[in-house]
């Protein structure tokens, strides 16, 4: 499947909406740019496609695609924005789903902030929970997109998203920081896979966790290499970029990535989940 991924045109760090973003350390759009195109390049280095959202003036989490809604197969449950200064992002990302061709439902107004909360591991959807996403949301996404579904309370503001602190690299093996999660929560996730690595603060809080599996090769940030040793063991390799303007905004190479099935002809949209 194609990365979507959308370009840090506006991207900076202009409110703060999660404890990683202080408007005092803005972000240095140089950088930023630099390193998303070196995780661009790396995606094409690996043989998988990019295509690219076009960025909104005024929007500068608008970078964040996995934010952007869930996907399965053809359908995409849209998010729906905790905080209102992100909530002009749906408007947009309705219209790029649509263009593509995707049957997009939404949760009628319930938070839920797409493959930020929501991973699959395997054909079961697992979702967080607790800060960004309501409970309420898990099973209208689930019966919108036919798929069993696993719900994990998240306790820890830094791990905001589900994304920074698990991660499926395949149906077998999975990345988590405990203690982001309530203990039944942890318990669940440990009973969820036959490998599962448990990741310590001091490298999670690196968004080692906010990572991608492109083939045999995890791609994340630098923080990633504190993991080589069990990852090789798990049969994959490490690639870690630097990701300091995005830890910056609280996220990571995940965040930046969606992958979206090929455009295909015709468009719908606009089926509410429930
Ligand atoms: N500044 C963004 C926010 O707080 C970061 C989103 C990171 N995305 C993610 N999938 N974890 O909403």
């Amino acid at each position: 499947m194609p990365i979507l991924m959308c370009p840090p045109t506006h991207f900076g760090v202009v409110y703060e909406i999660n404890p990683w973003m202080h408007v005092a350390s803005p972000v240095d759009p140089r950088r930023a740019t630099d390193q998303w195109e070196a995780l661009r390049a790396t995606y094409r280095d690996l043989g998988a496609e990019v295509v690219l959202a076009d960025p909104v003036p005024g929007l500068p989490d608008m970078v964040f695609t996995a934010n952007a809604g869930v996907v399965w197969g053809d359908r995409v449950v849209l998010s729906r924005f905790r905080h209102p200064e992100r909530q002009g992002e749906e408007r947009p990302w309705r219209e790029l789903f649509a263009h593509r061709g995707m049957r997009v439902l939404d949760t009628g107004g319930i938070p839920f902030e797409g493959a930020g909360d929501a991973l699959f591991v395997g054909d079961s959807l697992v979702c967080g929970y607790g800060f960004r996403s309501d409970r309420a949301a898990i099973p209208l996404v689930a019966r919108a997109l036919g798929v069993d579904v696993v719900e994990l309370e998240l306790v820890d503001p830094r791990y905001y998203h589900l994304d920074t602190c698990f991660c499926a690299l395949d149906a077998g093996t999975i990345l988590f920081v405990p203690t982001a999660f309530s203990p039944a929560s942890r318990e669940r996730v440990r009973r969820l896979a036959g490998r599962v690595i448990e990741v310590p603060d001091g490298i999670a809080a690196g968004f080692a966790c906010n990572a991608m599996a492109i083939g045999d090769v995890v791609v994340s940030s630098e923080a990633i290499e504190g993991l080589s040793d069990e990852l090789r063991q798990a049969g994959y390799r490490v690639l870690g970029l630097p990701m300091g303007e995005f830890m910056k905004s609280g996220g990571g190479v995940r965040c930046l990535s969606l992958p979206v099935p090929e455009i295909t002809a015709g468009a719908r949209s606009g089926e509410p989940a429930g």
